[in-house]
């Protein structure tokens, strides 16, 4: 179903993400042989992704989050459709997500034995540093990424998983694999969900309370057909709870 929707009115970046050739492609540097295996893909317009194939997640970790590979390359994605739908400030600081397919030329496999392919999220690059704090005590961005990351349940936000464009002050939120969570699924860590809550900004802004009205309003935007039922009623929760209740939800509540 994922293929049929993103193939459907592609948004002009989407487009670009599912068509253009990949001139080059290799494992992304943090990326060891014993971890989801990422790969940066090198579009021959010059756009740079980072490729996370099915066969490359690493299936005991997921499952410590309660996801299994297919899920956590839907996860990416139905985490890009969200964003593309709220629209600003979300769409841009989410990676443009799709699932593409992708095999490694045999040159590539001999310089990397380990490397995997195949289906697999293709994300644009979200250019900056990483482990950079600053971004949290700048309250605009830290409450943006805290309401998508309450929204979609992020189970793994941790300092490593954003970058931080200094020059242009953009936030690239990175690797939405592991969201979607229902309740009792295991929760690592929130950053900007916990920062918002410690400066006392849970309550949301008129803008994001239109923009759950929005979602709702759009029968979730489709995502029954990508997520899972336990995953699609607890989005729903989290919707209905945070328009109930007017605030952010804690970290981990889901
Ligand atoms: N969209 C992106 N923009 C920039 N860097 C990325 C992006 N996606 C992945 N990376 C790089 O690849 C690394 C691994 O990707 P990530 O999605 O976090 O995979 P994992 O599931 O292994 O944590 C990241 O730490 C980052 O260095
Ligand atoms: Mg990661």
């Amino acid at each position: 179903m994922l293929l049929l929707i993103q193939g459907t009115r592609p948004d002009r970046m989407e487009d670009r993400f599912l068509r253009e050739n990949l001139v080059s492609y290799r494992p992304a540097p943090s990326t060891t042989p014993n971890q989801n295996s990422v790969n940066i893909g090198d579009l021959d317009s010059g756009l740079r992704a980072f490729h996370k194939p099915l066969r490359g997640v690493k299936l005991e970790l997921a499952a410590v989050y309660g996801h299994e590979a297919v899920g956590v390359g839907l996860n990416e994605c139905a985490a890009w459709r969200l964003a593309r739908f709220l629209g600003a400030p979300y769409d841009e600081m989410v990676p443009v997500t799709v699932m593409r397919y992708h095999e490694a030329n045999s040159a590539v496999k001999l310089q990397y034995p380990w490397i995997a392919d195949g289906w697999g999220s293709f994300a644009s690059e979200k250019p900056g540093t990483s482990l950079d704090p600053t971004p949290l005590s700048i309250p605009a961005l830290t409450d943006a990424a805290a309401f998508f990351d309450a929204l979609i349940a992020q189970q793994d936000r941790h300092l490593a998983q954003y970058r931080w464009d200094q020059e242009d002050g953009l936030l690239g939120l990175i690797d939405h694999g592991f969201a979607f969570a229902r309740p009792g699924d295991p929760f690592n860590d929130s950053v900007f969900v916990r920062q918002r809550h410690a400066e006392g900004r849970e309550k949301l802004d008129q803008l994001e309370q239109e923009a759950l009205e929005r979602v709702e309003k759009a029968d979730l935007i489709g995502l029954e057909d990508i997520l899972d039922p336990k995953q699609i009623s607890a989005l729903e929760g989290r919707i209905r709870r945070m328009r109930q209740g007017g605030e952010l939800l804690a970290p981990g509540d889901w």
